[in-house]
């Protein structure tokens, strides 16, 4: 069943300035980890490869695409209602979670300046790309009269600590599903142009091609270190890394059906077609991917996000505390339920397949 639930209006921290959006496990997360490790890390094996992506992003395709057309130039009153509240939500959840990626890739750059050079150019060139997306992102919201306070996001957010092996795993997804998302909604907008009605997604097509020379730079970093491919461990982390990230995405999906509505895409295929080929695409990194053709996968996810509605609407509700945890509870178990079922489905040998798709 896919249903919507109406986008809140967004407070303000001061005028003109969108307070953050409480977090909660679906906002974007900022991230940390242990610089020395990293520092550490023999990349040797993948040295050549690594390079010649390091190149690739220093050659900075990309250096005139981010400049504002005349077609900006205009009021956009005529966007309101649900369709502004759900368009600019999307505009802060992108905007976030470029800024995460920012924030991850300079302090990384930094850290590794001195210790481990062609890193730490690839880093700062990633950091490079993703402030000039948060910064385009906080320019369009800027014409609905409203912006980030990026410096107050910075020190306000919390910090999530990963180990380098589950930052690989987990922003090597991230890039791929970024890519995906951007380039298919580019795609539909192509093929539909009555439904731009916003200039912004003209951007996505050499914009995902810079999330995708990232994601192929974490490949190639993953590739570089077999333990995080060649061992029973590693098939287990990638599964769960895999099916979080799906389920992340149907559940965000689902609570924003009017913002894909309003660009005349269906959301249950978009969130379909995103999750197959992040899916597929993943098998050129890890040992293992998950079995989307399974006839029970998407239902779950879709059960998952059934789910997920009624906790929000719950939570929307002036019922007390107790009462509230009480009727979320088996909601909860629900989710839960179906994750585990869902990492139980037996998952597809990548390793086997690698020289047919690499
Ligand atoms: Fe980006
Ligand atoms: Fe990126």
């Amino acid at each position: 069943m896919v249903k919507s639930l109406p986008t809140p209006e967004p407070e303000l921290l001061k005028e003109g300035v969108k307070a953050p959006v409480q977090e909660t496990l679906l906002t974007p997360r900022f991230y940390t980890t242990d610089f020395d490790a990293v520092a550490l890390m023999d990349i040797s094996a993948h040295e050549t490869e690594l390079g010649a992506i390091v190149n690739e992003l220093k050659a900075d395709y990309n250096r005139h695409h981010f400049v504002r057309d005349e077609e900006f130039q205009q009021t956009w009153d005529s966007i309101d209602g649900e369709k502004r509240q759900a368009f600019i939500d999307f505009l802060e959840r992108s905007c976030t979670s470029e800024f995460s990626g920012f924030l991850l890739f300079k302090e990384l750059s930094r850290k590794l300046k001195n210790r481990n050079p062609m890193l730490s150019d690839a880093f700062n060139c990633m950091a490079r790309d993703e402030a000039r997306h948060a910064g385009f992102l906080n320019k369009a919201m800027a014409d609905f009269n409203l912006s980030l306070d990026l410096g107050y996001l910075t020190k306000s957010r919390t910090y999530t600590f990963f180990p380098p092996e589950w930052i690989i795993y987990t922003v090597y997804l991230s890039e791929k599903i970024g890519y995906w998302r951007y380039i298919v909604m580019f795609r539909h907008l192509e093929a539909h142009p009555e439904n731009q009605f916003y200039p912004l997604f003209r951007y996505f097509e050499s914009w995902c091609q810079d999330e995708n020379r990232h994601g192929d730079f974490f490949k190639a970093l993953l590739r570089s270190q077999p333990s995080l491919f060649n061992n029973w461990k590693a098939r287990l982390w990638v599964r769960f890394f895999l099916l979080t990230v799906f389920v992340t995405h149907t559940l965000t999906v689902f609570e924003r059906v009017s913002f894909y509505e309003s660009l005349g895409i269906d959301a249950r295929e978009y969130n379909k077609r995103v999750i197959e080929e992040t899916n597929n695409t993943s098998a050129r990194a890890f040992p293992a991917i998950l079995n989307t053709k399974h006839p029970e996968f998407f239902r779950r996810l879709e059960e998952c996000s059934d789910s997920n509605l009624q906790l929000t609407e719950i939570d929307n509700t002036n019922r007390p505390k107790i009462v509230k945890i009480l009727q979320k509870a088996p909601h909860l178990l629900s989710i839960m339920g179906h994750m585990v079922k869902l990492f139980m489905l037996k998952p597809i040998d990548a390793e086997a397949t690698r020289a047919e798709v690499h």
